[in-house]
């Protein structure tokens, strides 16, 4: 948890937010309903704790059974939370109470659980505006139902208060929350860095355990107690195989093999929440073969071109589109492909190679606030998304300003069933040369991902060092490990 003042601006920022968007008197009330417990297999036998991301954000309290409301109007707010009876300390120990819970992120009110649901109620009654955030999780939506009337699959709409009678989520309390926690502040910005010290101590140690013969789930065991030991845990499933091709690959269930490459794609939470997200790719005899060392190196100075053209006064689509022209212009060279490099890009050839998107807004999310509406988050007001693969997985677009954390991932691809679904149909407008491609069925793919600030003049790759990432530097220290 941040210092108090942190929490208190945060709020007082977030009113003058909505005032700006709403008339006065008008305004209604905000509420953030935090996370409970979830189950995992039985009711007592809970997933281990994740605060919802936003309510961490305003109101700190780091425990399941907690709400909040603030009065958008008068400016009052409340914390909602139940001070703990004896059954609770014979399980749980003796807790501080709600108050001084509430005190610590200087909210001098507090009311128990169970008048939150009065307050919505009311406010509902009343034909007060009752502004939320789409939920992430099922309980808060049907909770969220429940209060204020509107149907469960209306509650993760998003949309401006005055439509349809407000029923819905509010698209005045997303714009405003994203506007504020997509530029981070320095405290956030020291625990992303230590996030990033976790999630290279990680790959390291994923790295290490790179050696023909070991079960990648070996590795992930290995690498995941790296975070345990240092902070709240992995900011997402780790993705670690050799059938690289598959972006998300969460099954690790192979032998390391010789003459493959393993995609490694895995991110640490700090004890604060915050998120660290890397991806390296390892030759799995510790030397790339000439066919995956020329992949390779085009992948590796994408990389380093995204980062070079990352600072304030550009965008994150321009980067994007640069980083892909520099890799068809090189699958150009190799003979993958042939024609116009800018008529590439524009007819979206990439997608074959990079169906996803170069980055994504990091913070307390690993990508930051999606459950909020990618769109909203990567995009804003100031440009669409495109319908073409790849371009269109973009999910960060926006003018970069100085504050934005964002994942630096390009990558190459062979998914023969995404060539083979091409070629029927003709997508690559006659681009793409398939009998080069025939050779690159069993290639799998190269992934390599930093975490990136953007600065006042330029950027920054977050974290205590850089993993090693250049071809040579990957078979250097594999050699000696
Ligand atoms: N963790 C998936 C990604 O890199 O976005
Ligand atoms: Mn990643
Ligand atoms: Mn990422």
């Amino acid at each position: 948890m941040f210092e108090r003042n942190v929490y208190v601006n945060r709020r007082r920022m977030l009113l003058e937010h909505m005032a700006a968007r709403m008339p006065e008197g008008k305004r209604g009330i905000a509420v953030f309903p935090g996370n409970v417990d979830a189950a995992q297999n039985y009711r007592g036998n809970d997933y281990k704790f994740r605060q919802d991301s936003s309510f961490l954000y305003y109101w700190g309290v780091d425990e399941p059974c907690f709400a909040a409301v603030l009065d958008l109007d008068s400016g009052q707010e409340c914390l909602y939370g139940n001070d703990v009876d004896i059954d609770d300390i014979i399980w749980m120990g003796p807790q501080p109470s709600v108050a001084s819970k509430g005190e610590a992120v200087g909210c001098g009110r507090t009311m128990p659980l169970a008048e939150f649901d009065k307050a919505v109620s009311s406010a509902v009654s009343a034909g007060r505006p009752v502004h939320f955030l789409p939920p992430a999780r099922y309980y808060n939506q049907m909770k969220l139902a429940e209060l204020t009337g509107i149907p469960a699959a209306e509650v993760r709409r998003v949309a401006p208060m005055e439509a349809d009678g407000g029923r819905h989520a509010s698209e005045e309390l997303v714009k405003s929350v994203v506007a504020m926690r997509l530029i981070k502040e320095q405290c956030e910005i020291e625990e992303i860095d230590k996030a990033c010290e976790i999630g290279c101590l990680m790959h390291t140690e994923a790295r290490r355990g790179c050696k023909p013969g070991v079960l990648e789930q070996e590795i992930v065991g290995r690498m995941e107690g790296v975070t345990l030991s240092k902070g709240w845990g992995v900011s997402f499933a780790t993705i670690l195989s050799q059938n690289g091709e598959t972006l998300h690959n969460h099954s690790h269930n192979q032998i390391i093999t010789p003459g493959r490459l393993l995609v490694v794609d895995a991110g640490a939470e700090s004890n604060t929440h915050y998120a660290s997200d890397f991806t390296r790719t390892y030759p799995c005899s510790g030397k790339f073969t000439t066919k995956q060392r020329e992949i390779y190196d085009i992948v590796e100075q994408a990389n380093s071109l995204a980062f070079s053209l990352t600072r304030p006064g550009t965008s994150y689509w321009d980067v994007h589109c640069a980083t892909v022209r520099y890799m068809l212009e090189q699958l150009k060279a190799l003979d993958f492909v042939r024609g116009d490099v800018d008529e590439m890009v524009s007819c979206g050839i990439s997608g074959l190679f990079m169906p996803h998107g170069l980055g994504h807004n990091m913070g307390l999310d690993v990508h930051d606030m999606e459950d909020l509406g990618e769109n909203y988050v990567g995009y804003g007001d100031e440009r669409k998304r495109s319908p073409l693969l790849g371009m269109g997985n973009l999910r960060m677009a926006r003018d970069l300003k100085p504050g934005h954390v964002i994942s630096d991932e390009p990558g190459i691809y062979f998914i023969p069933a995404l060539i083979e679904q091409w070629k029927r149909e003709g997508t690559d407008k006659g681009f793409v040369n398939y009998a080069k491609l025939e050779d690159y069925y069993d290639f799998g793919g190269i992934r390599l991902e930093d975490d990136v600030l953007v600065t006042n003049d330029g950027a920054r790759r977050l974290g205590p060092w850089r993993l090693p990432i250049k071809s040579s530097e990957i078979e250097e220290v594999m050699a000696k490990e």
